[in-house]
């Protein structure tokens, strides 16, 4: 059975975009969920709904589409379309809900097979002023949307007329998405919880492995399979993205996969992974010696970036914008590229220097944050809604930077990556490192809630655990 609260939710949000079309004329709004999709022959990939499907619904199967239909004067019907119940299919594929029992369960007002759509969709479209779909998600969906319309517009001599508009539906659902509810942070919360075990798992893996070696030598492979066995064991479905496991120099790879390089004693280990739990990302990035024990050149970079995550964290209030856990992260690191002469003060004497040469780009070319929520990086506005767009005297715009509010869930994840190269003191090269938790906004310019806390990051904490 669905979890009642979440159903509930959706229920509200249903109404929520109800309200919001209503408030524009009303219409309807069309949403498929995701297709599945073949790995290789005949085998699938395992099967993730659509985040925004799952979001309005709760239903989790493939071959779905939800219709809202929402008058100017705020009335709505909701009709859900989903595989016929089919006795010689569930034998082999399991359970299907079938319309009638969906409609029950899920709380829509019609459910309808999902062969009956392109009968059914002209009827829903009919006499409807306007229609919102999901622009550039689902690839070919403009084109069915066409069809639909051509129907409609097909019935004109019978006195029907065709919506004459189309909105983006993610205008409306990204900005709700935004803004996490109670339930949702609930969930995050556990996914963060289980991805922090799984960290602790992997780096007490990574010191024990080295002491007692598994007959290949130890491997990134070995502590990418102690992530993906707490992330299970925690109920977790799947890691919510390709997991980093970086050995060594790999780890100035920004989008490395976890391989089988060597793990080796005296250098660092970067581990990017998490789950998802149901619907729900996190997000951690942990760096650590492989044996444990920190060298002074990795300790020294370590708190440098460790320095800039917190500078950023403390900055991650309600009232400030987007950027700004960013430009105090950018700041410390700048300090840090200075003070241990990665960027030879000869050159740019100051951190003003370093970030308006961009001289740091080198060594961070990446953001601090990004919104995290049932997609890893989340749907959402970076820029604030309804503030003027600055025209730049070389011609290019800015728009000022979303202001952080209550219950937004991002990412704090400064890192500092130190290819080999002549300019570069030898002491660093081969250094990665990231630190990367997940947070929520809270009220009033409370300080964040660090939603990942449980994962260790201080030099100590980490080398304590790791013993
Ligand atoms: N793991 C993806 C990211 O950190 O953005
Ligand atoms: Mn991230
Ligand atoms: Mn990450």
């Amino acid at each position: 059975m669905p979890d009642l609260n979440l159903l509930a939710r959706c229920a509200a949000r249903r109404a929520e975009v109800v309200r919001q079309l209503a408030a524009v004329g009303g219409g309807v709004a069309v949403l498929p969920t995701a297709p599945e999709a073949l790995r290789n022959r005949d085998a699938d990939y395992p099967y993730r709904h659509d985040s925004y499907f799952y979001y309005l619904t709760g239903f989790t199967e493939p071959h779905s589409l939800l219709v809202l239909q929402a008058t100017a004067c705020g009335q709505s019907r909701s009709v859900l379309f989903c595989r016929d119940k089919d006795t010689e299919r569930e034998i082999w594929d399991g359970f299907r809900w079938g319309p009638e029992a969906a409609r029950e369960a899920f709380g829509v007002d019609a459910a309808l097979s999902i062969n009956s759509l392109d009968a059914e969709l002209p009827k829903l479209l009919a006499d409807q002023p306007a229609v919102w779909w999901p622009f550039a998600v689902h690839p070919g969906l403009e084109t069915r949307v066409e069809g639909w319309l051509s129907a409609v517009r097909a019935l004109a001599r019978t006195g029907v007329t065709a919506p004459r508009t189309q909105h983006d539906l993610c205008a409306v659902l990204d900005d709700m998405r935004l803004f996490k509810d109670a339930y949702e942070l609930d969930v995050i919360r556990r996914a963060a919880a289980i991805s922090a075990q799984g960290h602790i798992r992997a780096m007490q893996a990574s010191s024990r492995g080295l002491r007692q070696p598994p007959p290949q030598g130890l491997r990134e492979y070995h502590l990418e399979a102690e992530l993906l066995h707490t992330f299970r064991q925690g109920g977790a479905q799947a890691p919510a993205y390709g997991s980093i496991v970086a050995a060594g120099a790999n780890a100035c790879v920004l989008h490395y996969r976890a391989s089988e390089a060597p793990v080796r004693a005296g250098e660092l280990v970067l581990i990017d992974a998490a789950c998802e739990l149901d619907g729900y990302a996190s997000d951690i990035t942990r760096t650590f010696p492989a044996d444990g024990r920190f060298t002074g050149p990795q300790r020294a970079l370590y708190d440098v970036v460790l320095a800039a995550q917190s500078a950023a964290l403390a900055a991650a209030v309600e009232g400030a914008r987007f950027t700004d856990p960013h430009d105090v992260a950018l700041r410390v690191l700048a300090q840090g590229l200075l003070d241990h002469g990665l960027i030879a003060r000869g050159k740019v004497s100051d951190v003003d220097g370093v970030i308006a040469t961009g001289a740091y780009k080198r060594f961070y070319m990446h953001r601090t944050s990004h919104w995290m929520g049932m997609d890893v990086h989340d749907c959402g506005d970076y820029a604030e809604p309804g503030e003027a767009i600055d025209i730049q005297p070389d011609g290019s715009r800015k728009r000022p930077a979303r202001i952080l509010r209550e219950s937004m869930v991002l990412t704090i994840e400064p890192g500092l990556y130190v290819r080999a190269a002549d300019d570069v003191p030898a002491a660093f090269h081969g250094i990665g490192i990231r630190i990367e938790d997940d947070i929520a906004v809270r009220a009033g310019g409370q300080p964040c809630e660090v939603l990942t806390a449980a994962a260790p990051k201080t030099v100590a904490d980490i080398e304590a655990v790791m013993r």
